[in-house]
């Protein structure tokens, strides 16, 4: 079979190792095409890799088989929107879009089009870690509580507290809903006082507490100005005990009468098999005409969830409104 003729849209961050990834990791694909608003950025990636710089979205869509969308999260709709026009397969970063109408458009065209061609960036779906943990739930018994811990070094883009939710919590709220086979039924958030390094106006930290249809407390602290290093940490409590994901396969080290191991300092470190993963299943099942991982439905959840949870860092507890599930996702 041919490989896969992939259009990257934004070389930026996630773009640029997700076209990496694909150019030199990823079977059944090539990186024919790049777009950045910011041309130079697009010039460099295009130059290390020999594909092409696109003019503009609409050219690289029509000149891909598939298309990654990595832009900025208020980008990902309408490029999406163009994708599914063009009937392109679209692997589209988190968050599908941050606000529900925006997401709400993605899905309405997609049932409309009568094909599912968006799988979001929700990688922890891929993760080794979070696999194990999901495949050892049955031996716990019934889950009572999950504890969520996910912390950054540092606020990326200025992240504003509306992004710690949509942005940022958007990967527990949708990997709970993905461990639990379960949707959310209420949430409310919590915030102390800032720490020194917390922009003016920002909260964080911030615990968010949601309950699920099915009764199941699931508890997120989301820390952007942990200092220290990337991490992310579940623990699941059952009935019958506990399970608690390893931070991945990182060296124990002994010295100075401490053992320790090292931190990453971005989600890249942590995360990067899941990456890897994620776009191998994506072109795999792109070359059977399927989508893989989160659709673009677990997508307009998880920004539903998170504008809820928007919501209740000023009004207190939402109830979160499920819409009934298009066929096209069941
Ligand atoms: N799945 C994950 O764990 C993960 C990790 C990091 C980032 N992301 C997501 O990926 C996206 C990009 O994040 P990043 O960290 O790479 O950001 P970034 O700022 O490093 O890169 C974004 C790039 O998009 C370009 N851009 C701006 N407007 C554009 C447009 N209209 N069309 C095309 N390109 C445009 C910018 O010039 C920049 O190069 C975000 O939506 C973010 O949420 C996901």
């Amino acid at each position: 079979m041919d490989p896969l003729r992939i259009g990257v849209i934004g070389t930026g961050n996630i773009g640029t190792a997700h076209a990496r990834s694909l150019a030199r990791e990823i079977s059944g694909a090539e990186v024919a095409w790049v777009y950045d608003a910011d041309p130079a950025r697009s010039t460099q990636l295009a130059d290390e890799l020999g594909a092409n710089v696109a003019p503009n979205v609409e050219q690289l869509i029509a000149s891909s088989d598939a298309v990654v969308i990595a832009s900025p999260d208020d980008r990902h709709a309408e490029q999406a929107l163009l994708c599914l026009d063009a009937q392109r397969p679209v692997l589209c970063e988190k968050p599908l879009a941050p606000t529900v109408a925006d997401a709400q458009a993605v899905v309405d065209a997609e049932v409309d089009l009568g094909l599912r061609l968006i799988s979001v960036g929700f990688m922890r779906r891929f993760d080794p870690g979070y696999a194990a943990l999901k495949e050892s739930l049955p031996g716990i018994g019934h889950a009572l509580i999950v504890h969520n811990v996910h912390r950054n070094e540092a606020a990326p883009y200025g992240l504003a507290t509306s992004m710690t939710m949509t942005n940022m919590a958007i990967h527990e709220f949708d990997i709970n809903r993905w461990l639990l086979d379960d949707d959310y039924a209420t949430v409310q958030v919590v915030a102390g006082r800032p720490g020194p390094r917390t922009p003016e106006g920002q909260l964080d930290p911030v615990l968010v507490l949601l309950i699920t249809r099915g009764g199941v407390i699931v508890e997120i602290e989301a820390f952007i100005n942990a200092a220290y290093g990337y991490e992310v940490r579940c623990e699941v409590v059952g009935s019958d005990g506990t399970v608690e994901m390893g931070d991945g396969a990182f060296l124990t080290r002994r010295s100075g009468r401490a053992i320790g191991h090292d931190v990453p300092a971005l989600w890249l470190g942590r995360f990067a098999d899941a990456y890897r993963r994620q776009l191998q299943a994506w072109v795999d099942a792109t070359q059977r005409g399927r989508t893989s991982g989160a659709t673009a439905w677990d997508g307009l959840l998880a920004t539903i969830t998170a504008n809820a949870a928007v919501t209740a860092v000023t009004a207190g507890p939402q109830a979160i409104e499920t819409p009934e599930v298009p066929a096209l996702y069941r």
